[in-house]
């Protein structure tokens, strides 16, 4: 055996281990819009919300218009599949309504975003969804498992 085998045999079970642990850690923190993360009550805040500051454009069924995008269905997962919560609630946050941005409480846009998953069947759980940005970036938008 040449050093370098050696090395090699003593390296990769480590390298291997390094790899297992990491894929570990990522399945027991992260979570998807699939786990029931949301509560009922919360989405139908966000409903009324949604319908005095959003629907004039994007459409009481978030199907959207020629303006706006639809926020529903395969219009709306082909943007956001694969990013997070966190993302989606920093960028309504940000943008929404055009004119007047941030201009919500910061639990009525999360109320808003938990309608929006509501609207395209992700499930609801017994807990609220809470706004520590940290968690919401943990929850994945991801397709119907
Ligand atoms: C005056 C019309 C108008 C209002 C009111 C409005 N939007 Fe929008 N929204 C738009 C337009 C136009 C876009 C696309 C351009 C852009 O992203 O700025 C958009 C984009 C978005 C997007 C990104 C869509 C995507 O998938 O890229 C989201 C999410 C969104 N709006 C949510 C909301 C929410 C939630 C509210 C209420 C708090 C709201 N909007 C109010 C017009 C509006």
């Amino acid at each position: 055996m040449t050093t370098l085998t050696v090395r090699k045999t003593i390296l990769l079970p480590g390298f291997l281990c390094a790899l297992l642990a990491a894929g570990f850690t990522r399945a027991q923190t992260r979570a998807s819009v699939w786990d029931g993360v949301y509560s009922a009550e919360q989405a139908g805040r966000g409903a009324l919300v949604f319908g005095q500051v959003c629907a004039a454009c994007h459409g009481e069924d978030l199907r959207g218009d020629s303006n706006s995008p639809g926020l529903i269905g395969i219009s709306f997962m082909f943007l956001w599949e694969g990013r997070s919560l966190g993302e989606l609630f920093t960028s309504i946050k940000s943008e929404m309504p055009p004119m007047n941005p941030n201009s919500l409480p910061s639990e009525s846009y999360l109320d808003i975003l938990t309608y929006i998953m509501k609207v395209n069947d992700f499930p609801a759980g017994e807990d609220r969804l809470r706004s520590e940005f940290e968690q919401l970036d943990q929850i994945l938008i991801t397709p119907k498992p």
